[in-house]
């Protein structure tokens, strides 16, 4: 009786947790939620960063580290395009984003493109572990970031 109970439970769950995924891959999700989930996300991008120039300027970690950091950064550049859904700008919610991102939708997946293939880079570099390889090309994922924000981030203007 207990076990069979507990089975339902369970069962339950199960059938809520797959509802709330189905919601989010709907795009169903509060726009607020959006806009505190993809804040959270590039806030990860700017650590990865951050730990990395760390590296490279010796403080800390270590060029075994890199590639782990360069395969992070890589993997969220790919998240970057799906999270700006129509509806979370602006004029619907509090966000850093600037219309421009919507309006010039193919200027903005640009620059989304050009930071994928220089982080791409960044992981061949890293496997290297040629250290002056690896700095130069951190610099061209460095401007990519920048890149974007100066055309789409409210902060950097
Ligand atoms: C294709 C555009 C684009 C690229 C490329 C990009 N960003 Fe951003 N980033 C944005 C936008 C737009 C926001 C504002 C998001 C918001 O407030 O909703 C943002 C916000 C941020 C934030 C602030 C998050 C917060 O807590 O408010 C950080 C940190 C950040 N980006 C770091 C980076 C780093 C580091 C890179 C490069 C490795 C990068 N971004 C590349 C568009 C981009």
């Amino acid at each position: 009786m207990h076990s069979r109970l507990s089975t339902v439970a369970l069962g339950g769950a199960l059938l809520l947790s797959t509802f709330a995924a189905t919601m989010a891959v709907s795009g169903d999700a509060a726009p607020a939620d959006v806009v505190t989930y993809r804040q959270t996300v590039f806030d990860g991008l700017g650590s990865h960063m951050k730990a990395t120039g760390m590296i490279v300027k010796g403080k800390a970690g270590g060029v075994d580290d890199l590639a782990a950091h360069a395969e992070a950064i890589h993997a969220t550049s790919l998240l970057i395009p799906s999270l700006f859904p129509a509806g979370t700008g602006p004029d619907a919610v509090k966000t850093d984003a600037l219309p421009a991102l919507w309006t010039d939708h193919a200027g903005f997946e640009a620059a989304a493109k050009k930071l994928q293939d220089e982080s791409a880079k960044l992981v061949t570099v890293a496997k290297t572990k040629d250290l002056d390889a690896f700095k130069a090309q951190f610099g061209a994922v460095g401007k990519s970031c920048g890149g974007c924000h100066e055309h789409y981030r409210a902060d950097d203007k």
